[in-house]
């Protein structure tokens, strides 16, 4: 096989070698799912960053190509967005064909190491081949720094009913707003700073977009706002708001503060631009790392993946407007077949599936017993368990309502401190607790009940899992679902 390395993701994407982190510039164009990334080509630590760049026709195999930006004398190349600029309103087009256009952040690590606070600014390049060459516009930067030291990670979209460009900046503890007719003159537009929001950390990769509110028929507009550190479990994470946006202003209209994934491994995630409108689907990718550990993870020649792509909707969740994220249909291609147990009572623990083979995926489903001698039960779930007695743990506690996720003894974990610690994910189940779990050679991500919570996690096993066991305290609980699927490598 491709690859074929200890802990070398087996269904996600990662470089072929070196260090990655943030996704960039997702967009469709032509059949083709544009993901870029920040990458440094040199090492597999982080260093001057360049966009490398892939491309995918189902957001489930991708296809490595060459790197799509380079630093150069303005600065490394930081996150940011693309966009086909359909009514060529940048003048970038050729042969009516409508140009494709990168936004990013120039570091201009010189001054950065001067100690200068204006550092960062805001640059633009274009495609005319479908992404496979990018030309920097010879005008950078198109948004200059105002001086403030954290101003960065333009995320763009079209607005539609003003005729103009959108621009989203993360800067240092707010998100600022920018407009634009071409890509290249930017006016402000607001600011937003909820006293909601968490401020732990710098605010970074800022995403705006629009969604369907199902239920009420209504389009609602969501921000998502990746802070470092300040996440609840630790370091980096992803917080969002729902609201509404008119061309102008983000109006939050959530009560609580909610968080995109609450494992500690998925961050600066951002959604694809310019899906078509027949498929209207919101499409997710994230970063499964966290900056407290990222550079330290046991890998060699390739540092870090990204999740699996994902679909979010809107679901109402005690008054609040919450996201869902489940793995995008495509990614149900990989599955060899299921392998499905009949219903089972759990009392203490019990082997569900023996013998598995990574990468795989299970679902289990558990139901609480409604009968007063089972009533008390107060923490059920299920572990991963491989032959050298290492084991990731999954369980709910039903008193305190949370989710709780233990990888202290799950493998390797002496490259860093921060990497072992409880995950907690605040949840109001009731009666059924549904847990779709994709594992991969050094990621499991948990999408349960629907992907109403998500947990995104890595672990480095020394030999791989290969039992799945469930387990009851206090109490019993029945399993009324279990189906394991074997997945197939994307890579080869
Ligand atoms: C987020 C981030 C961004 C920045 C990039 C640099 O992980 O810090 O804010 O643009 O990484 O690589």
């Amino acid at each position: 096989t491709r690859y074929s390395e200890q802990y070398r993701p087996q269904i996600h994407f990662t470089p072929d070698s070196m260090w990655m982190n943030d996704p960039n510039g997702m967009f469709y164009y032509e059949g083709e799912y544009h993901l870029f990334y920040q990458y440094y080509p040199d090492s597999n630590v982080w260093g001057p960053m360049h966009w490398g760049h892939a491309i995918s026709n189902d957001l489930v195999h991708w296809e490595h190509l060459p790197i799509a930006l380079y630093p150069d004398s303005l600065g490394y190349i930081y996150s940011g967005s693309a966009v086909v600029d359909w009514n060529n309103t940048s003048g970038f087009g050729k042969d009516s064909v409508p140009p494709l256009v990168a936004i990013f952040t120039y570091n201009d690590r010189v001054g950065e190491m001067n100690g200068e606070i204006d550092y960062q600014t805001q640059a633009i390049a274009y495609s005319n081949d479908k992404g496979r060459t990018w030309t920097k516009y010879e005008d950078n930067p198109v948004l200059t720094n105002p001086g403030i030291k954290d101003f960065r990670d333009p995320k763009v979209r079209w607005y539609q009913p003003q005729q103009k460009w959108i621009m989203s900046l993360a800067v240092k503890d707010h998100i600022s707003f920018y407009s634009s007719k071409d890509l290249k003159n930017w006016q402000h537009e607001s600011d937003f700073q909820p006293e909601l929001g968490a401020y732990g950390g710098v605010w970074e990769c800022p995403d705006l977009f629009p969604i369907m509110d199902e239920v009420s028929g209504e389009e609602k507009w969501v921000l998502f706002v990746s802070i470092n550190p300040g996440a609840p479990n630790g370091g980096s994470g992803t917080q969002y708001f729902v609201g509404s946006f008119d061309g102008h202003e983000f109006i939050n209209e959530n009560k609580n503060l909610l968080w995109l994934d609450y494992g500690k491994d998925n961050y600066a995630g951002v959604t694809w631009s310019d899906i078509p409108e027949e498929d209207g689907r919101t499409l997710f990718v994230g970063w499964m790392s966290n900056w407290l550990y990222a550079n330290k993870v046991p890998t060699e020649r390739w540092r870090s993946a990204m999740t699996v792509t994902r679909e979010l909707k809107l679901k109402s969740e005690r008054g609040d407007l919450i996201l869902t994220s489940i793995p995008v249909t495509e990614f149900g291609t990989l599955r060899k077949e299921v392998k499905t147990k009949e219903q089972l009572m759990i009392v203490g623990s019990e082997k569900v599936f023996q013998e598995i083979k990574l990468p795989c995926e299970f679902i289990l489903g558990f139901e609480t017993i409604n009968h007063s001698e089972f009533k008390n039960v107060s923490e059920y779930g299920f572990s991963l368990q491989n032959q050298d007695g290492e084991e990731f743990i999954v369980s709910y506690n039903t008193t305190k309502q949370e989710l709780i996720i233990n990888r202290d003894n799950s493998g390797v974990s002496d490259f860093s401190e921060d990497f072992n610690g409880l995950q907690y994910a605040p949840y109001h189940a009731k009666s059924t607790l549904n847990f779709r779990v994709i594992v991969d050679w050094a990621s499991i991500e948990i999408f349960v009940n629907n992907g109403e919570r998500v947990l995104t996690s890595l672990v480095f096993p020394k030999k791989n899992y290969d039992t799945i066991s469930a387990f009851s305290k206090d109490g019993a609980i029945l399993i009324n679902k279990a189906d394991l699927y074997e997945l197939k490598s994307i890579w080869n």
